[in-house]
């Protein structure tokens, strides 16, 4: 698995800069099979690992009561009705809600999960992306989570927007392979969010830190000489949420180790 590549030193990454362009990728399930599924749900999970996803990637927060629980979203409105912040209620009270029912009747009951339930229902040799969508004070209790499931860079990778809960897991967990999300919107667009950073800001800001790799939004416009530098600077690249087999064939000929989709299963035929 791709994942499973150490981040390369310089000699390595020339050589890997003369493999063929399209070969294998790894398909990561975004939020579980989340088009099939209730997203960050263990049902999700399940069915991506069913469909042959090689990693599941989900999004965790703290509970009021400093207990990790999974969801994408700061507030439990869209995925469970109740309008409240994770932040604010104990992971009991989280678990009382239900996770399942927006997305099909048949879902009621699915529950949001804790990151231990998550581990545990990773099988042997698979991968679990765990997004830290909160900051850097979640990882001591990402550290303890981690040590009592036996969790550990073999089957974990984490991954964030939120630079400094990367390097609170860079001081804290050192071993675990860390990927760096940036989003991207086109300098000239009209709207509040920052200018994305140069591909050389990004290499080096990754490369500082000693972080494993890049995890971009689908649409930078990434040229082969800009994954070549990644590249040869011992950078992993990977790419997210595609959906789009085009896209996905982009990415792969670009040299992407990953593509996170939110069909695993049917974006695998449809790259075959
Ligand atoms: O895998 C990265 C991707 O999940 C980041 O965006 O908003 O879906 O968490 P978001
Ligand atoms: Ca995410």
């Amino acid at each position: 698995m791709n994942f499973r590549i150490p981040a390369p030193g310089l000699a390595f990454a020339a050589a890997l800069s003369l493999l063929p362009v399209l070969r294998a990728v790894d398909i990561v399930a975004h939020r579980g099979a989340s088009h099939d599924a209730p997203e960050n749900t263990l049902a999700a999970q399940k069915l991506a690992w069913e469909q042959g996803a090689d990693a599941v990637e989900t999004d965790i927060h703290l509970t009021r009561d400093g207990k990790i629980v999974a969801c994408h979203d700061q507030s439990t409105k869209r995925t469970t009705g109740r309008d409240a912040r994770i932040a604010d209620l104990t992971l009991a009270e989280l678990r009382k809600l239900d996770a399942g029912s927006w997305k099909a009747a048949w879902f009621a009951g699915e529950k949001l999960p804790t990151l231990d339930e998550q581990i545990r229902l990773t099988p042997p040799g698979e991968r679990l992306l765990v997004e830290i969508k909160v900051g850097p004070e979640i990882v001591p209790e990402l550290a303890r989570c981690l040590a009592r499931n036996g969790a550990n860079e073999q089957n974990i990778t984490i991954i964030s927007f939120n630079f400094d809960a990367l390097l609170e897991v860079r001081k804290r967990l050192p071993r675990l392979p860390t990927l760096w999300l940036v989003g991207y919107r086109r300098p000239e667009a009209a709207d509040t969010a920052p200018p994305p950073p140069s591909v050389d800001d990004m290499i080096r800001r990754a490369t500082d830190a000693g972080l494993t790799g890049l995890d971009l939004q689908h649409n930078w416009p990434l040229t082969p000489a800009d994954t070549r530098k990644i590249r040869e600077a011992g950078l992993q690249l990977h790419v997210w949420t595609v959906d789009d087999p085009a896209v996905a064939r982009h990415w792969i000929a670009l040299g992407a180790a990953s593509i996170t989709t939110n069909r695993p299963g049917w974006l695998r035929d449809q790259l075959k």
